[in-house]
Order: structure tokens, then sequence, then C-alpha cells
């Protein structure tokens, strides 16, 4: 355990009581061997329509073998006030600063923190940014992205009004899967922002965002259809928008999983015109 001078063991103090006092109660430290100042941080294709569902014909998302448990996802944080949700966000963003704390940091461009309203009441969990998140930045602003933005719409949603972020906030080289160890390392930064946001509902896009909520790998048909509780939030798994075009024909699907999540938001889809 390094030996912190007087000057920053006040400044982690303050700090640790700032956080402390938004709510948030769960730290993430960093490795020991970053210096202790380190430590503590500074204080579409139009194309592409979300269209009325085909029939359904039953191919299926390739499924991933059950395994043993991965991790136990940390329990909810107390709530926050809703005022300091931006500001603890923005505390969220400074710790993370300009990551270094799994190898994904080596290719990246861009940290891809998430996005949306802070107050939102429906969150979206992706798997990690792809070649246009990471050159700009933020999430979901590539062709699946625009999938996502039309799912959004149809929900009688705008993508302002939700909010969006991925498992990791690096993007895996040649857009792989993120390796455990990225996901474990980058997650607990994710679990920090639901517990800031606190949203009604979760919308976990895909395999890895479900693997990573619920802790347990397992395929996705058994998850989707049925709501799950997470850190005080109701959790829906559907399929991700990349699988989706890969495979539209199950859109129907993803449509009725979208249902669950609006029925549990009070939400009706807005009719057609
Ligand atoms: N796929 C994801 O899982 N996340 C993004 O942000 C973009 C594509």
């Amino acid at each position: 355990m390094p030996v912190l001078d007087p000057a920053t063991q006040q400044a982690l103090a303050a700090r640790m009581r700032f956080y402390r006092d938004l709510g948030l109660t769960e730290f993430y430290r960093r490795p020991v061997d970053a210096s202790p100042a380190e430590n503590l941080g500074a204080p579409g294709l139009a194309s592409v329509t979300w269209d009325t569902p085909s029939p359904t014909i039953n191919s299926q998302e390739p499924t991933i073998p059950p395994r043993k448990p991965i991790f136990t996802p940390p329990a909810a944080s107390p709530s926050i006030p809703v005022a300091d949700r931006a500001a603890a966000l923005r505390l969220i963003r400074e710790d993370i600063g300009d990551c270094t704390r799994c190898a994904l940091h080596t290719g990246r461009n861009k940290i891809v923190f998430g996005d949306g309203s802070p107050n939102a009441r429906l969150f979206f969990v992706g798997e990690g940014p792809g070649a246009d998140e990471d050159s700009q930045g933020l999430p979901f602003v590539g062709k699946a992205g625009q999938l996502l933005n039309n799912m959004i719409t149809a929900m009688g949603l705008k993508r302002e009004e939700v909010y969006i972020a991925n498992v990791v906030k690096c993007r895996p080289p040649a857009n792989r899967t993120p390796e455990p160890d990225e996901a474990n390392t980058c997650s607990p930064f994710l679990f920090q922002q639901i517990d800031v946001i606190q949203p009604e509902v979760l919308v976990a896009l895909g395999a890895t965002a479900a693997t990573y909520l619920l802790g347990q790998r397992q395929p996705l048909a058994g998850l989707r259809g049925r709501v799950h509780a997470f850190r005080g939030s109701k959790l829906i798994v559907t399929y991700h928008p990349a699988f989706l075009l890969r495979d539209p024909r199950q859109k129907k699907e993803a449509w009725a999983d979208l249902q669950i999540a609006m029925r549990e938001l009070g939400l009706q889809a807005p009719s057609r015109g």
C-alpha cells in the first residue's frame, strides 16, 4: 500500500466525501502502480429501417454454452438526487480519465463514455464501440446505431430522452467481443452510470450486455421475453442491433422485447401515420 502525502490524503478525503454526498458508495481503484495523483484524478444509413416485422423464421443468434458465473455484480448504491446526476456522471468520466486499465486502450482513438439524458427512464446497454463510435466518442452512431435510433423512435421516444452506454468504453480490435478481463475491468463504470441514472428499465442489447449485467453467460434465447431485476431496475434482454442487421427476420422478436420494456414504462407505440 503506497503512503500518501498529507495534501494528497486531504484531496482524496474531500473527493470521497463528495462521492458519498452524491450517493456513490462504490469506488473503483486503479492498480497500485499508478501514482497517487493519477489515482486521485482531476476533481446511418437512411436505408436501415425499423420496419414492420416480417414473419418469424426460427433462426437463432448463435448460442454461447452456459458457463459458471463470471462475477457477482455488486449491489446498487442508494438513490442520487436528480439534480446531481449530471455532476455525478461527470465525476465518473473524470475518474476514468485517459484510461489505461486494460489492453483496449492501446487501439482506441476515443473513450466512448455514454450519451443521453441523466434523467433517462430507459437505459440501453451495448457491447462496445465500433469504428464510428471510436472516432466520434459517442455510442451507437454507426449502422447499428441508426437501427437503434429507429427502435427508439418506434417506441415513441427520442434518442435524447434515453441513455446509451456499453459494457466496454474502448473499441475492441476488429470489433471482437470484449475479453472477460476487459469487460470486468470496465463494467464497474457502467454500473456506476446505472446507479446514478437509476433508470426504470434497462435494455441489454445482445449477449455480451446480458452476460455482464446478469453476471452469467447464458444463451440469449433463455433470457429474452421476461423481466429480470438489476440494481433496482427492470432489465429486458434483446438482440443486438448489429445482429438484427444481419438477420432482419428477428426484428419481430426484438420488437416483442421492446414492447415489454414499453409496458414496464407505461408507454404506447405511436400510431403509424
Ligand atoms: N455496438 C455496440 O455494442 N455499441 C456501440 O456503441 C456501437 C455498436
